[in-house]
């Protein structure tokens, strides 16, 4: 349901934010804003913040902010339209489609529109996928990353080309506006220069639907090391990240136990892939309230599964009183070594992923365990601290809970727990604040590129070592043999090692069969090696080794199994695995 924006500026005017909040707390005046304790999250000291300037509230506690629509929303739970309803009732306005049905049925239409060009923007973007030349970058770097087609086809994934303007003729011909386009984020707008251009160039492309199967948005990745990793479509009058979960549509018709939370796409996807098919993403955010409600409409019972690096861990540990404040049974899966989700189930498969369901943490032991990774606990003075800190939190829980948490805590540090249990009652019960544990880390970097075929790349290695002897020497050193798959290549790479300075291409290429012949021809072809034969050849060598990247994660997965590997093999092997799968992002 939309208002005609007029309408709700009035709305808005007319509910100033302060009388509106001083409803709900006290707010008192300090510098340019009114603070309170927030209602939204319970606390003891003031973190809650009203901006009487720019109309706008925000918590610095639980991150909640918005419109003076946004704080009733959130105060008493309800829709937008809802709260809107209910402001509109505070201050005798009545509501536009009493006054005004037509303007409100021409914003319909317009969304209606946007959602049509977003639709064929992401029909073209999967052309532009499957097309033999346009596509070919794209699906080398999806299969590289374990992408096949089915899952290609599940998640609609596509490609935006290279170019400034394909998306914009090809939506153009199809009698979209520029201004529709640039609305729906589909084209930029640079008003400097005045010039219009694609959002997305040369990235894959994520479709993001909604429940209801109409593509809202996208995310669109680097195949390479640019920054930033992800571009996604951003606040449209279609789209609000904060209202979305990513994946959520492939459930609309199903009966859920649970849901599994995680952070990005290729988290669901590769879940999915799996096995683990309950996957959903809050794309990067802290988790939101609308997030939460949504999720409740499925299931009762969420597991949130959030990266194993410091910055996943803290965003997960601001997301779970929410999920709990919606009333939501929630568990905490954590992943080894910095794991992401997509990772951990590459090397661990459904099986792995189902044992670390069944072994998910309690809220409040996430929470114990998460302070935890903040101190060094060899540090007898850091472990001191950490006590206390955890054993205020868990004075602060339910009487029948503390015990076993005074246990956990017990059993990371070594204190007796009578010492415990007395620490947490001088504590008065008064629970740290958790959402402000320190982020540590961010997001990981990239490794190369491989824009060209396996193919390009034996043949550029080859002309190399035919052109240089160091580059041969440096194949050599780096056992090229084993790399180089297509086996003419692998024959030819053979003969001019073993033949030395005497090795003759010509003389080679006349004694093959017509088709190697011209396999082996094309290597001469390709320019690149010419300039620097030695460079050439290690990056080659560099980007055979990512190519390769699948089938040894294949082969470490078996070693993995092994029984008789030791806990110091079994490490490098995990090691070893997980470098791999990052080379090949
Ligand atoms: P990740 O960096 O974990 O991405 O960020 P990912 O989905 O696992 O992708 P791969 O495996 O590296 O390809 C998690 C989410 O954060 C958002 C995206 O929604 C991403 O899926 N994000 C991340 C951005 O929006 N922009 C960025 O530059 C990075
Ligand atoms: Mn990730």
């Amino acid at each position: 349901m939309a208002f005609p924006s007029a309408w709700l500026d009035e709305l808005l005017h007319k509910n100033d934010i302060v009388s509106v909040v001083s409803e709900y707390v006290e707010l008192k005046p300090k510098g340019r804003k009114l603070w309170a304790c927030c209602p939204l999250h319970g606390e003891k000291t003031p973190s809650f913040s009203v901006s009487p300037d720019k109309q706008l509230f925000y918590c610095f506690g639980c991150h909640a902010g918005g419109t003076v629509i946004q704080f009733v929303m959130d105060m008493e739970r309800l829709t937008f339209y809802e709260a809107v309803q209910q402001l509109a009732a505070r201050v005798n306005m009545e509501l536009p489609n009493e006054i005004n049905d037509r303007e409100l049925q021409k914003q319909r239409a317009y969304k209606k529109r946007l959602l049509e060009a977003n639709r064929d923007a992401a029909r073209y973007y999967c052309r532009c996928f499957v097309d033999p030349e346009i596509g070919k970058p794209a699906r080398e770097y999806a299969s590289r990353r374990g992408l096949n087609t089915e899952i290609i086809t599940q998640f609609g994934i596509g490609y935006a080309p290279d170019t400034w303007d394909s998306l914009l003729k090809h939506l153009k011909s199809l009698n979209y506006t520029e201004k529709e386009l640039i609305d729906a984020g589909l084209l930029v707008h640079n008003s400097e220069r005045g010039t219009v251009y694609d959002a997305f160039r040369g990235r894959l492309i994520f479709p993001i639907l909604n429940v209801n199967g109409s593509v809202l948005g996208f995310g669109a990745r680097v195949m390479g090391d640019e920054k930033p990793k992800y571009i996604n479509t951003g606040d449209t009058p279609v789209y609000n990240k904060r209202n979305n979960l990513y994946g959520l549509n492939l459930h609309k018709n199903e009966k859920l136990d649970d849901l599994v939370m995680v952070e990005g796409y290729m988290d669901v996807i590769g879940l999915y892939k799996a096995g683990v098919k309950n996957a959903v993403a809050s794309l990067g955010t802290a988790l939101t309230q609308q997030q939460a409600r949504l999720l409740k409409r499925y299931v009762e019972k969420v597991y949130i599964a959030y990266d194993g690096d410091a910055a996943g861990q803290n965003a997960m540990v601001r997301g779970l009183d929410i999920l709990k404040a919606e009333g939501l049974e929630v568990r905490v899966i954590t992943f080894p070594d910095d794991l992401d989700p997509d990772e951990y189930v590459q090397i661990y498969g459904k099986d792995g992923f189902d044992r670390l369901k069944e072994n998910a943490l309690s809220l409040n032991a996430f929470k114990i365990e998460a302070m935890a990774r903040n101190y060094d606990l060899q540090d007898e003075n850091a472990r001191e601290q950490f006590a206390r800190h955890a054993c205020a939190f868990v004075a602060s829980l339910q009487p029948i809970e503390q015990e076993r948490y005074y246990r956990l805590i017990g059993k990371k540090t070594g204190y007796p727990l009578e010492a415990l249990i007395a620490q947490g009652q001088r504590s008065g019960g008064i629970a740290p604040d958790l959402s402000k544990a320190p982020i540590r880390g961010g997001f990981r970097r990239r490794a190369e590129d491989g824009e060209d075929s396996r193919d390009v790349i034996e043949r550029t290695l080859l002309l190399a070592c035919l052109k240089d002897r160091e580059a041969l020497r440096l194949c050599e050193e780096k056992h090229a043999a084993e790399r180089i798959k297509n086996p003419t290549y692998r024959a030819l790479y053979e003969a001019i090692r073993t033949q030395g300075t005497a090795f003759s291409i010509a003389k080679y290429v006349g004694e093959l069969p017509d088709k190697e012949a011209e396999t082996v021809s094309a290597i001469l072809r390709e320019e690149e090696a010419t300039e620097n034969a030695v460079r050439a050849a290690a990056d080659c060598l560099k980007r055979l080794e990512q190519e390769n990247g699948a089938d040894e994660i294949a082969r470490l997965q078996a070693e993995l199994k092994r029984p008789d590997l030791t806990a110091e093999e079994r490490n490098a092997v995990l090691k070893e695995i997980t470098n791999r799968i990052r080379a090949n992002k």
